[in-house]
């Protein structure tokens, strides 16, 4: 992933977020030697930023839709009102197993259940009220997963959607590849839709925090 925040100061705000436990970090080590793809894992600036959010809204109940290795479900948990719990979809079974494992070793074993088959079925199954939905999955899905998620997130609710900056892409007018064209389509669908406020933030490879409006 190009950084589109300057790498130097990317690197020294992540040394100044307060370091990962223990078993988060073992779980980014061993991603990072046997899963494809690591730096799809949010990594621990936007983890702390989601554990914030988590806090700050005293979720108790949160939908994750992209779990990977379990490092944002991980990274969200400890901000979760006593008695909260993460729902987190993933369509691979090699993710999941791998997400579940270290998800057991933590002490969340019991606050988060990783479900696995395509996000939109798993949706379709729960009624929420979800007090934060993280949209980290397929990128070409993500107005879909918005329009899935709306009506289940509670009155003062928050969606964050991840990689809406996509390294910079969405800027590219000639890069008309899949992924890019559907982030272009879901950050300028988002910004006139009437039912929502929407900030973009520019947290990793951009954030976008969206609310009911009113
Ligand atoms: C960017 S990664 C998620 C990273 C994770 N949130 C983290 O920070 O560690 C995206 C994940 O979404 C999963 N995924 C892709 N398409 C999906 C779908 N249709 N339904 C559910 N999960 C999907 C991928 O297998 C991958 O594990």
């Amino acid at each position: 992933m190009t950084e589109i925040v300057d790498p130097a100061l990317d690197a020294y705000a992540a040394e100044h977020t307060t370091a990962p436990p223990a078993y988060l970090a073992e779980l980014a080590s061993e991603l990072e030697v046997t899963l494809e793809s690591p730096g799809m894992m949010v990594g621990r600036l936007e983890g702390r930023y989601l554990e914030m959010l988590a806090f700050a809204l005293g979720a108790t109940a949160v939908l994750e839709i992209g779990t990977f290795g379990g490092y944002s479900a991980l990274s969200m948990a400890p901000g979760l009102a006593p008695g909260g719990t993460i729902t987190s979809c993933e369509i691979s079974p090699v993710h999941a197993e791998f997400a579940r494992r270290h998800i057991a070793a933590s002490p969340f074993a019991d606050a988060i259940e990783v479900v696995v088959g395509p996000a939109l079925d798993t949706i379709a199954t729960l009624s929420g009220p979800f007090d934060l939905v993280f949209i980290d999955a397929d990128k070409a899905n993500y107005l879909e997963y918005f329009e899935a998620v709306l009506p289940k997130l509670a009155p003062r609710g928050i969606i964050a959607a991840d990689n809406t900056l996509w390294s910079g892409r969405v800027l590219d007018p000639s890069d008309t590849s899949e992924d890019t064209v559907a982030l272009r389509r879901f950050n300028e669908a988002l910004a006139v839709d009437p039912r929502v406020v929407v900030v973009q933030t520019t947290v990793r490879d951009g954030v976008t925090l969206i609310r009911h409006a009113g």
